[in-house]
């Protein structure tokens, strides 16, 4: 299969000069000016808000200087971190994906996110009151 092409970001800890993980576009479809993003974090460094602050300023971007409308975000069912983390965002639990990936020979389903252009605009603006 042919590779994906994606842009990522790395993470790094400033103190270690150590990569602990990475956030970015994972895929997009520039007709209808929509992006989905994906990230990882090294388990040492998990729920001490790091993803969020770094993938805001993904989102940040991708509305700003690249001209989305919609920036989305999947992530599997069970994974409670990462739905939390999409929530803080600013994204909007849109339903679930059934069935939508095949892991270790089961198929799972997704919880799809996504933050609207209108929706990043009105929290900015109004956060700038
Ligand atoms: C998911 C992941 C990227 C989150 O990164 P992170 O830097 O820990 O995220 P943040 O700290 O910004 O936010 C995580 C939130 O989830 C919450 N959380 C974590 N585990 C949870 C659980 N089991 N149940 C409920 N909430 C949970 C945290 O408390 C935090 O919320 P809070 O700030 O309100 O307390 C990281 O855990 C990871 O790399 N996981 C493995 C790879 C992965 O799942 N990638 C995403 C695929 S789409």
């Amino acid at each position: 299969m042919a590779r994906k092409k994606q842009y990522h970001w790395g993470i790094i800890d400033k103190a270690k000069n150590k990569l602990i993980g990475r956030t970015g576009f994972i895929q997009w479809n520039l007709e209808h000016e929509r992006t989905e993003i994906g990230f990882a974090l090294s388990r040492l460094y998990w729920n001490q808000g790091i993803i969020t602050e770094a993938t805001r300023l993904i989102i940040e971007y991708g509305f700003t200087h690249l001209g989305f409308n919609r920036i989305e975000g999947r992530c599997s069912y069970n994974n409670a971190g990462s739905a939390r983390a999409m929530e803080k965002l600013g994204m909007k639990w849109e339903g679930i994906l059934r069935g939508q990936l095949k892991m270790k020979g089961e198929f799972v389903d997704q919880r799809m996110y996504a933050i609207l252009r209108d929706d990043f605009d009105s929290v900015n603006n109004s956060s700038t009151l």
